[in-house]
């Protein structure tokens, strides 16, 4: 890498997505949690970011290292996860999610099973939580595209600020879709 690309990187909003998922992995399955995130924050942002996709296995090494480079080698400065938040054996996304984070950030997974468990009962079955590594923040979705919308709905309006206050870009959004909220003075 030319030593004049390092901040050029880190000048451009960079968003990651990362589906994990064992079957949509190994090609089994189309990935439609990734592109169902992709879609909303398309609609959702204001247009200068890019994003950063990848399909991970339900694997807690593969998932954590694939976090650590998406917020520390491609400056992400939020990563949100679909899949893997579940009961299921092979569900470790939110414990790999703890593996690389300082600070975890609770009220994200509660929020979203509350607003969740307004649909389905089993909106209890998922751990999905957030945390924080450097100036990243990462959020976990369940699997489901239909959850994925619901569940962003409801946490989308805290999250700009969010990453103003971890050191992350100023994240503006279509306020047809949401409406950041940011305190006043702010
Ligand atoms: N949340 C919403 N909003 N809608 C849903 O349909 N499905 C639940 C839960 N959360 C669901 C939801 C179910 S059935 C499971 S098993 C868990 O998310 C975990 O899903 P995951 O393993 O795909 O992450």
């Amino acid at each position: 890498m030319c030593s004049f690309e390092f901040p050029l990187m880190q000048a451009i909003t960079r968003i990651g997505v990362l589906t994990v998922s064992d079957r949509a992995s190994r090609g089994e399955y189309e990935d439609l949690g990734g592109p169902t995130i992709c879609e909303y924050l398309q609609k959702t942002l204001a247009p200068e970011w890019i994003r950063e996709y990848q399909v991970v296995s339900d694997d807690r090494q593969l998932i954590a290292s694939s976090l650590r480079k998406m917020a520390d080698e491609l400056h992400c400065c939020l990563i949100i996860t679909t899949g893997g938040t579940g009961p299921a054996l092979r569900d470790v996304t939110p414990e790999a999610t703890e593996d690389v984070c300082k600070k975890m950030m609770p009220g994200f997974g509660e929020l979203m099973r509350k607003v969740s468990l307004e649909k389905v009962p089993t909106a209890i079955l998922s751990r999905q939580t957030a945390g924080i590594r450097g100036s990243c923040l990462i959020v976990n979705l369940p699997g489901q595209p239909k959850a994925i919308r619901e569940c962003l709905d409801a946490v989308m309006p805290a999250i700009p600020y969010c990453i103003d206050l971890i050191g992350g870009p100023r994240l503006e959004t279509n306020p047809e879709q949401i409406v950041a909220f940011r305190p006043k003075s702010k």
